[in-house]
């Protein structure tokens, strides 16, 4: 069993605007971290408070007055991530953060890129753009029998045509979890750069980049971490940066050093522009040191702990499909398979409409359609399906009011 600790829940929805006031008239029931959290009241303070500044003494004279904090945004990453501050670049978001390490590895004609069946749709038509373009091939490592990547498939189609594995990590639906870390094993035995896409399991389970192998790592702020919109962030790994020429550079990722020359920066942040969001990425630090605070393996057994329950209760709805892959989590023996990420749906029902009939009561949980992971939904034969995702901040109340808001729905 894993050491942790269980998490103070009534302090930590005290801390969450949206969750501090039980009596509020009609509290909401966010069960979504999968699209965009809730932010605790530290990452909208640290928010506020830089966009204040701005305000008041201007946008070059906060960022001077608050360089310490903002520089230690680079340092909060890396420790979340088991990474070196300059390996680090901020990002705007997860899908930039992919496609700068994706865009700047010289692939040729023949080259070939293996990924997974779940890969989210960003990442994939990027691959297909750079067929188009570069000539090169996808191949899509086979599913062993709960549908995560087969890691015995994997090894026999390495060879000398193969120049990348990019993954997906945590699939944007059901509730998946490949196995980043045997890839990673792989791909470093056989010398493959390996591109991991962490969008979802950032914030959601613990991340450690040395565990995992990877040589790249995208993530987004406003899903789990429960950052701002609008942030993310790339680790590059350091014997790799000084060989990548980023897709697009500014004189702050290579500073123009003479007439007709430029020199790219030592660091990750020759993945970066000059002018960023300052106030965001304030949030980004502040959200990151939350979640530090309470401690990742906390929040992964709670979170994940809340959605077997969902998924329990939901298993017992006449009508409702869960549409998860993986076997049922064994906390006891810490056999844990399947996110906090609960896919389903329910028959007779267009997902769409059960969206907005529980917005109608407060309560928010969202769909994900067959375009978002192609490769899936057509292998499942998935349609349109409900995803909810509770974090850790929710409570088995709130989730018994979903489950009797979809009873009441059929
Ligand atoms: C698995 C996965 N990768 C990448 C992304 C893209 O993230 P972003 O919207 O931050 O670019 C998402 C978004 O839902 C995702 O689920």
């Amino acid at each position: 069993m894993l050491k942790t600790s269980p998490l103070n829940i009534e302090r930590i929805r005290q801390q969450t605007p949206s969750l501090a006031d039980p009596d509020r008239e009609a509290p909401i029931n966010h069960l979504l971290a999968c699209g965009s959290s809730l932010m605790p009241q530290p990452v909208l303070d640290a928010v506020i408070e830089h966009l204040n500044l701005e305000a008041q003494i201007g946008g070059y004279e906060a960022h001077e007055a608050r360089a310490s904090t903002l520089n230690n945004v680079y340092n909060q990453v890396a420790q979340l991530i088991g990474a070196e501050p300059d390996e680090i670049a901020l990002m705007e978001n997860a899908t930039m953060a992919w496609s700068h390490a994706f865009y700047a590895l010289p692939l040729k004609a023949g080259d070939r890129i293996l990924t997974c069946e779940a890969e989210y749709a960003a990442n994939y038509v990027a691959f297909l753009q750079r067929a188009k373009r570069n000539g090169v091939e996808i191949v899509v490592i086979p599913n062993d029998e709960t549908n995560r990547i087969d890691t015995k498939a994997l090894k026999n189609l390495i060879d000398d045509r193969t120049a990348l594995i990019a993954i997906t990590w945590i699939p944007t639906n059901g509730g998946l979890v490949n196995p980043a870390k045997e890839v990673g094993k792989i791909a470093n035995k056989a010398g493959i750069p390996y591109l991991l896409d962490a969008c979802q399991a950032i914030g959601q389970i613990p991340v450690n980049v040395k565990e995992l192998g990877c040589d790249f790592l995208s993530a987004t702020g406003r899903k789990f971490l429960r950052a701002p919109r609008g942030t993310g962030f790339l680790y590059v790994r350091k014997a790799l940066i000084e060989t990548l020429e980023p897709i697009i550079i500014d004189h702050f990722a290579a500073p123009w050093v003479a007439t007709n020359q430029y020199q790219l920066r030592p660091d990750a942040r020759r993945f970066e522009n000059w002018e960023n969001a300052y106030a965001l990425r304030a949030g980004l630090g502040a959200a990151v040191a939350y979640a530090n605070s309470l401690g990742m393996e906390n929040i992964h057994q709670t979170s994940w702990g809340l959605a077997d329950y969902l998924r329990q209760q939901l298993s017992n709805i006449e009508g409702i499909k869960l549409r998860d892959n993986g076997h049922p989590n064994d906390f006891v023996n810490n056999q844990l398979e399947q996110c906090a990420i609960v896919s389903f749906s329910i028959k007779g029902q267009y997902p769409s409409q059960v969206v907005k009939k529980l917005k109608d009561k407060n309560i928010i949980i969202g769909t994900s359609s067959p375009d978002s992971t192609l490769l899936d939904a057509q292998s499942r034969k998935l349609p349109v399906i409900l995803r909810a995702a509770p974090h850790y901040y929710n409570t088995k109340q709130e989730i018994d009011a979903l489950v009797q808001a979809l009873d009441m729905l059929k």
